[in-house]
């Protein structure tokens, strides 16, 4: 008897094919990514499944121990060698932002997907030199503005588009936090290569903001021009690699004003030195007819205040983003209940492989996100000539 032979079925009725995926760096979005490889053909029907095929950093205990807790097949000590290993499908960049474009041009001529943090990268000349490769390599892209999933921030754009809204005036958005106030804190090195322009490229405007410009970019359209200033509170710091006290020349905190090509005015706020506050991102947009806002502290919620409302009723309302109509909830619990940080980055993989199921680009992608850091070098420059600037088109 010849028994005919079938191919695996997910749970969800879909062939799955397999997406091996090497990932360079195993911090702290090395742990996000790789719980939503895992999470995502869980929750979601895709043709694709990510494979934890390769991860990989210098500290080869470390990295093994990495790879044991989160089931990763193998390890590598040196980034090169995974670019070009030709079991990997997918090279998905979770190192400091000076890495970024080496890996990625690396990964783009193997003929590589790639999976790329943000910024994409330290300028945008270096940007420019990512997206041209990744071009021409035409191999699908995306990078991780992971603050466009949270569903009542996919919700705010399905309001905004709907023109709900009607014309918007107003777009306000803030990025605060206290982790740099000690004068005593290093820079540089394993964990604060935040703080070492050489390793991040800017302080707060690369770090924080270019979250909130790439939402707002999502949201309300392209920004023509900016009017910024910066600030560096503690003026040297010692650095953890070469023992020296040595100038410190990241922005601490940023602030800037800007055009939206819409005729809207841009409100921007971002700190390492707002006492009390962790990670405050909140934003708001106000337009004619209504004005949504929406705070990370209570990401599942959308602030939603309608003028068309009858008079005696009319207020804001709290909408709790978790019935199955709203953005990506259908694939969760059961109405009622809501999600998290981590799932942000679960549905960027699920729309990352639904996009290549359907042969689509997935957003942000390269050539998107260097929206952002045209903005951000904008906002740099304007800071330091103390002028408005136009963003490069
Ligand atoms: N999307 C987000 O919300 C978000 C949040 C945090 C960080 N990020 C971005 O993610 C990236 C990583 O940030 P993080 O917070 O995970 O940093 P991290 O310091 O926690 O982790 C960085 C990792 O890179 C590894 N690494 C450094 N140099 C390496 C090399 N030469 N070869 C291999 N591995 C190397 C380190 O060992 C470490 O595992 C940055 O670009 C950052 O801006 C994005």
């Amino acid at each position: 008897m010849v028994v005919a032979r079938i191919p695996f079925i997910s749970p969800m009725n879909v062939i799955m094919k397999n997406l091996n995926i090497g990932m360079i760096g195993y911090g702290f979005m090395g742990r996000t990514h790789s719980n939503a490889y895992s999470q995502v053909n869980h929750f979601f029907p895709l043709k694709y499944k990510p494979v934890l095929k390769a991860v990989c950093a210098r500290d080869a205990e470390k990295v093994r121990s990495f790879a044991d807790q989160w089931g990763y097949e193998s390890v590598e000590t040196d980034w090169r060698k995974v670019v070009e290993r030709k079991d990997i499908d997918a090279i998905d960049i979770c190192t400091p932002n000076n890495l970024h474009k080496e890996i990625a041009l690396a990964a783009a001529a193997n003929g590589k997907m790639v999976l790329c943090e943000k910024p994409l990268s330290m300028n945008t000349a270096e940007g420019e030199e990512m997206v041209a490769a990744i071009e021409r390599a035409g191999v699908p892209n995306t990078v991780w503005y992971n603050y466009r999933r949270a569903p009542a921030v996919t919700l705010a754009k399905q309001l905004i588009d709907s023109g709900k809204l009607g014309r918007i005036f107003h777009y306000r958005a803030n990025f605060l936090q206290d982790w740099t106030i000690s004068a005593d804190l290093p820079q540089g090195g394993a964990a604060l290569w935040r703080l070492d322009a050489a390793a991040a490229g800017s302080g707060v405007t690369g770090d924080l903001l270019a979250h909130c410009i790439d939402t707002a970019l999502w949201l309300n359209g392209s920004i023509t021009d900016v009017s910024a200033m910066t600030e560096t509170f503690i003026k040297e710091r010692k650095h953890t690699l070469t023992g020296q006290i040595e100038k410190v020349s990241i922005d601490d905190a940023c602030t800037f004003f800007c055009h939206f090509k819409n005729g809207s005015l841009g409100l921007f706020e971002s700190t390492r030195y707002a006492r009390g506050h962790k990670a405050l991102y909140t934003l708001e947009v106000n337009g004619e007819h209504a004005s949504l806002k929406w705070d990370l502290h209570d990401l599942h919620r959308l602030q939603w205040f309608d003028h068309g409302d009858e008079g005696i009723v009319r207020g804001w309302r709290s909408v709790h983003v978790s019935d199955s109509d709203q953005p990506y909830m259908k694939n969760w619990w059961v109405p009622g209940l809501q999600i998290g940080y981590e799932h942000t980055f679960i549905h960027q993989v699920a729309d990352f492989l639904k996009a290549l199921e359907e042969g689509k680009p997935c957003s942000p992608t390269f050539r998107e996100a260097l929206e952002t850091q045209k903005v951000c070098d904008a906002v740099i420059s304007s800071a330091k000539e103390r002028a408005w600037k136009t963003i490069a088109s």
